[in-house]
């Protein structure tokens, strides 16, 4: 049986469920968090130690400035209501990505990180303004700039996942089939798992079921 550490989303679908549902793509976003809130559990109840929440994209940036500033007014409510509860439920939660941001959640994010800095059951990694290939590229520079060699060791050392191992699993809700620059050198030996519902829709049972058939199967690593 495979002992899981790590899991990773792409949690996609929200805007589809948002405009099939309630004619609004906003309107899935919102429903989309309530997920959120049943994988911490679930994930906690499986004794996961990271969960790594693909939340928004350096590319997302491309979509209506109406669109974003919900995201993170959202993002907003919910770390100010949230904070206390990942604190009584020992869960940290780290920012992976460029915190670009305006002041007050640049400030936000980085009181969270500090809040839950010591909680040791959960770890939350939100990627957020993140990119995967912006993230390697920032590791080659380091390493460059610190005159040392190229190897897996060190690019691992400069990602925003530094100490962290990589995913056990990935999971894609949506009914999309693409990595969408998500983890990119990270995800390398993961198991991936494609799932059709839309990320409002995906529940406990859903992702229960993906954990129970990652645990039997035979990872062979390049080996047989
Ligand atoms: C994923 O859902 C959430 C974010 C990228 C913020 P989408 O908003 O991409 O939903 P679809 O794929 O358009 O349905
Ligand atoms: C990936 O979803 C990013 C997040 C879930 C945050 P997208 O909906 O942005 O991906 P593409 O554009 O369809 O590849
Ligand atoms: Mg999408």
């Amino acid at each position: 049986m495979n002992h899981i550490k790590h899991v990773a989303i792409i949690m996609d679908g929200n805007g589809r469920w948002g405009i099939k549902h309630k004619k609004s793509r906003n309107s899935g976003h919102k429903e989309g968090l309530k997920t959120v809130e049943k994988i911490i559990k679930v994930s906690i109840q499986n004794k996961i130690k990271y969960l790594s929440l693909y939340a928004f994209s350096t590319e997302n940036w491309k979509r209506p400035k109406k669109e974003i500033n919900f995201l993170f007014n959202l993002l907003e409510n919910f770390l100010l209501n949230k904070i206390s509860e990942f604190n009584k439920k020992n869960i940290k939660l780290k920012i992976i990505g460029k915190k670009r941001f305006s002041n007050k959640i640049n400030t936000l994010l980085n009181n969270s990180e500090k809040k839950t800095f010591k909680n040791k059951r959960l770890q939350i990694n939100l990627a957020l303004n993140y990119g995967s290939k912006s993230e390697l590229i920032h590791s080659f520079n380091k390493i460059n700039r610190n005159k040392q060699k190229i190897n897996e060791k060190n690019i691992s050392k400069y990602l925003f996942t530094q100490n962290i191992p990589d995913p056990d699993l990935l999971i894609r809700t949506g009914n999309t089939h693409r990595l969408s620059n998500f983890l990119l050198w990270q995800l390398a030996y993961s198991e991936i798992f494609f799932e059709k519902k839309l990320w409002p829709d995906f529940n406990e049972n859903d992702y229960n079921k993906i954990l129970k058939k990652f645990k039997k199967i035979k990872r062979n690593y390049g080996n047989i």
